[in-house]
C-alpha cells in the first residue's frame, strides 16, 4: 500500500468531513488498487532531519509553485498557514486525503510524491528580518540575463515532484487551496524528465539540446556532500539548520538555431560527446571518465576548448560546487531547463559559476536566463512537529 510507516495526516471519517490523524494500521491505504504493481502507489516518507525531496532520486516531473504574501500576512497568520501545510504534506505524500480533500481519490496514488518548502527574502523579513541570511535575495544581475518574465522571485516555494503528473496537479491544487488566503500565486513552472521506466533509476538525464546533463555533481554519499548543501551551525542561522539555499534559473534553449550546429561543433560547446557524454579527451570512456583539461590536440589547440561550458562551469575550488537538480521544461513555443540547485551560499557556490559561465560560454549564444529566484529550503521536519517552527517560534 501507499501508506508505509507512520503518517501524521487526515483522512476522511466516513461520509463526513470530519478529521482524524491519518493511522496506516487500521484504515486502508487508498493507494491499495488490489495488488498493481505499478509504482503509483509508492510513498517516500516526508519526516526527517532534512525535508524530502532534495536528496531522493529525480522524480519524472516537478512543479514549482512560488507564491508572494498577502499584506496582511503576518507572523501569526504564517503559524497558522505552516500548520495547515504541515498536515497537506503529510497526507498527500502518504497517499491519504488532506482535510476536506474534495477529490481524495487522487491522492490515492502519490507515485514517489514530494513536496518540499523554501521560504523567501520577504518572508524571512515579516517575522524574523535580524536572522536572514545575506544570500536571501535576488543574484546580482549577470550581464546576459534578460529577467523579468514573470518568472523571478517569490515569498513562498513549492517543490512538487512525483513520478506521474496526476499527483502533483491534485498536490498543487490542495496547497493553493489552503495558501490563497495567505498569499498569491506569483508562478508556476513545469518540468520533467524521462518517464519512470524509460532508463535505469537514477541515470543521469538528457536536457534538450541532447546532452547527458548532470554527470559531474555531487553525491549524497560523498564525504563532502553535507558541507556543500547544509547549513550548521556556522553557515547560517539556528532556523535554518539542516536547510539549504535553493537557486532556480529558467533558462530558454534556442533549439532552432542549435540544430544548425554540426555534430562536432555541437561537442565541442560542452566539452563531451553527445553519444554518452564522455568527455572530449576520452571518447569511448563514458560519462564518468575523468576529463583531462590540459590535453592538446595535434594543432596545439586545447581539446576541451577554453569556453567550453564544462570548462567554465568546472570549480577548481571544492567548496564552490553545487548540487544540481534540474528538469526541462517545453511549453510548445519554448522549451528549456528549469535548472535548480543546492547549496549552502549561493553567493559562494552558484555565483561564481555563473559569472564565469556568463562571461564566456559558448553555450551562451544558444542559451538565455530568463527567470530567477532564491529560496531558503526549510529544515525536516518529525511527526508532531510543524515545518519551519524554528522559523516562527
Ligand atoms: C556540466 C548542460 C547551465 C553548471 C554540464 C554538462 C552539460 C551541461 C551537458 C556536462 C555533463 C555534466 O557534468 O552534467 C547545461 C545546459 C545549461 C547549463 C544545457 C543551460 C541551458 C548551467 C548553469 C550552471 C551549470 C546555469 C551553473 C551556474 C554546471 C556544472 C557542471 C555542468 C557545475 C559540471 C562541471 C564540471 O565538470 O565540473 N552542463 N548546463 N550549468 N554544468 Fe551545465
Amino acid at each position: 500500500g501507499a501508506a508505509a510507516g507512520t503518517a501524521g495526516g487526515y483522512a476522511l471519517a466516513g461520509s463526513t468531513w470530519k478529521s482524524e490523524p491519518y493511522d496506516p494500521e487500521t484504515m486502508p491505504s487508498l493507494g491499495d488498487t488490489g495488488g498493481f504493481p505499478g509504482f503509483g502507489g509508492e510513498a517516500l516518507p516526508c519526516h526527517g532531519t532534512h525535508q524530502a525531496g532534495i536528496v531522493s532520486v529525480p522524480a519524472a516531473h516537478t512543479r514549482y509553485v512560488s507564491y508572494g504574501l498577502r499584506e496582511d500576512t503576518d507572523r501569526a497568520a504564517l503559524v497558522r498557514l505552516f500548520r495547515i501545510i504541515t498536515g497537506d504534506i503529510e497526507a498527500l505524500t502518504a497517499g491519504a486525503a488532506p482535510l476536506a480533500d474534495p477529490e481524495r481519490e487522487l491522492a490515492a496514488r502519490p507515485a514517489r510524491l514530494t513536496i518540499t518548502v523554501g521560504v523567501g527574502q520577504t518572508l524571512v523579513d515579516r517575522v524574523a528580518p535580524a536572522e536572514r541570511p545575506e544570500w536571501l535575495a535576488p543574484l546580482p544581475t549577470f550581464s546576459l540575463d534578460q529577467l523579468g518574465g514573470g518568472y523571478d522571485g517569490g515569498d513562498l516555494l513549492f517543490i512538487v515532484q512525483a513520478d506521474d503528473p496526476l499527483p502533483i496537479s491534485h498536490a498543487a491544487r490542495m496547497l493553493h487551496r489552503d495558501v490563497d488566503r495567505f498569499a498569491e500565486l506569483a508562478w508556476t513552472q513545469q518540468g520533467f524528465r524521462q518517464s519512470r521506466g524509460t532508463e535505469a533509476p537514477g541515470a543521469t538525464m538528457r536536457n534538450l539540446m541532447g546532452q547527458v546533463d548532470g554527470t559531474v555533481n555531487p553525491a549524497p554519499e560523498d564525504h563532502d556532500f553535507d558541507a556543500l548543501t547544509w547549513i550548521d551551525r556556522e553557515s547560517g542561522p539556528s532556523w535554518l539548520r539542516n536547510g539549504s539555499a535553493f537557486v532556480l534559473r529558467r533558462i530558454r534553449m534556442e533549439l532552432d538555431t542549435w540544430d544548425r550546429v554540426d555534430r562536432p561543433g555541437r561537442e565541442v560547446t560542452i566539452g563531451r560527446t553527445l553519444s554518452d557524454g564522455a568527455p572530449l579527451t576520452n571518447p569511448g570512456g563514458g560519462e564518468h571518465a575523468e576529463v583531462d583539461f590540459d590535453a592538446k590536440a595535434p594543432n596545439g589547440l586545447p581539446v576541451i576548448s577554453s569556453a567550453a561550458h564544462i570548462r567554465r562551469a568546472h570549480s577548481t575550488d571544492p567548496s564552490e560546487r553545487i548540487v544540481r537538480r534540474t528538469s526541462n521544461y517545453d511549453d510548445g513555443h519554448e522549451a528549456g531547463l528549469l535548472f535548480g540547485c543546492y547549496q549552502r551560499d549561493p553567493l559562494t557556490q552558484f555565483v561564481p559559476i555563473q559569472q564565469r559561465l556568463d562571461e564566456a560560454d559558448l553555450l551562451n549564444e544558444w542559451v538565455t536566463h530568463t527567470g530567477s529566484a532564491v529560496f531558503a529550503m526549510l529544515p525536516g521536519f518529525q511527526p508532531g512537529e510543524i515545518l519551519g517552527a524554528a522559523l516562527f517560534g
